[in-house]
């Protein structure tokens, strides 16, 4: 575990949302940072949503969780964000119909840059930052340039959802539990082009540990249909449910929390957004989703791992829209 203190300060913005909803009983329930660590719970959001947060504070206080030292909600990014040990960054402005990839950017970078300056000045020098609010990796970029005396190893966005999406996708083809199922990962934006790759994965059958590809036997499978499924899984939730995926998200920020905070089992790689070293001939700078360990609250990225013609090309592939789309979030912000 890294250090934690008796009590540890966490904000969620965008808190009156669907995912917030769910999230926040994870946090209090001791999903995300053990069962033995006391929490204190920022619920951020605009002003019209205060009444709602006020219900959600009704609510925790009823559920009688042990965890919780203190819940309030803000509308005031100073009063959110002061000596904050963790930044749950939900809220943001969700893509209208019509809307083009640069006006959504535009949106989301007036919040993120406020965001970014107010982690800067308020939060703990050690806080660890979470971006959900999509497009995830570049609201992450913005939150950080705007942050200059934060490190920017500190700031990570959320690719868990699509990486518990592909391990969930490889279990069910393998007739596995997904406790079974490891170092399935998924690289870059967290778009329709991120990447699931199951080169490095394993399967633990009765019979011993097994390749990805040895247990599923249908090379074709893994390379079309599970690749573009776990790609376009936001959408079949949107399309199913009219409304993005709530639940799942909340349980995959908490798992990307979890393991952030206490660390991954060993030889486990999980997938994170975070910031390109230039590992993998990732352009360094961009916020990219990459196979990563864990120790002492401390993601290492995993070092060299063998990289064939295919994953080059989707590495690339999604990099290239990464860097697109830094290039216009350095544009916008430059603007103002
Ligand atoms: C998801 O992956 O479920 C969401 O990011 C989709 C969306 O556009 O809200």
């Amino acid at each position: 575990m890294s250090n934690q203190s008796d009590v540890v300060n966490v904000v969620v913005s965008g808190a009156a949302g669907q995912i917030g909803y769910s999230l926040v009983f994870n946090i209090v329930r001791g999903d995300m940072f053990g069962i033995d660590q006391k929490v204190r719970v920022v619920l951020l959001d605009i002003a019209p949503m205060m009444d709602s947060l006020k219900g959600l504070i009704l609510e925790i206080e009823d559920g009688c969780f042990p965890l919780v030292s203190e819940v309030i909600a803000t509308s005031d990014p100073k009063e959110a964000f002061t000596n904050i040990d963790y930044a749950i960054l939900v809220g943001g402005m969700p893509r209208k119909e019509g809307m083009e990839r640069v006006d959504l950017l535009r949106a989301n970078a007036a919040i993120f840059k406020v965001q970014g300056k107010a982690i800067n000045d308020y939060a703990k020098k050690t806080v660890k930052v979470l971006v959900v609010a999509n497009p995830a990796n570049t609201n992450a970029f913005i939150a950080l340039a705007n942050a200059p005396n934060i490190p920017p190893e500190n700031f990570s966005c959320l690719t868990r959802l699509d990486h518990n999406r592909a391990k969930a996708q490889i279990a069910a083809k393998a007739g596995v539990s997904v406790k079974d199922v490891h170092n399935v990962i998924v690289w870059g934006n967290h778009s329709l082009t991120i990447y699931p790759d199951t080169r490095y994965g394993y399967i633990n059958l009765p019979s011993g540990k097994s390749t990805v590809a040895s247990v599923i036997k249908n090379d074709q499978w893994l390379t079309n249909d599970f690749v573009s499924t776990v790609q376009k899984r936001g959408a079949a939730v949107i399309a199913a449910r009219k409304l993005s995926s709530a639940a799942s998200a909340a349980k995959a920020i908490t798992d990307h929390m979890r393991d952030w905070a206490l660390g991954t089992p060993e030889g486990e790689y999980v997938s994170m957004g975070v910031y390109s070293d230039g590992s993998y001939n990732v352009p360094a700078g961009v916020i990219f989703s990459f196979p990563v360990t864990i120790k002492n609250g401390v993601y290492s990225i995993v070092p060299g791992l063998p990289i064939d013609q295919i994953t080059r090309d989707r590495i690339d592939l999604t990099a290239k829209e990464l860097v697109e789309e830094k290039d216009m979030a350095v544009k916008i912000l430059a603007e103002n």
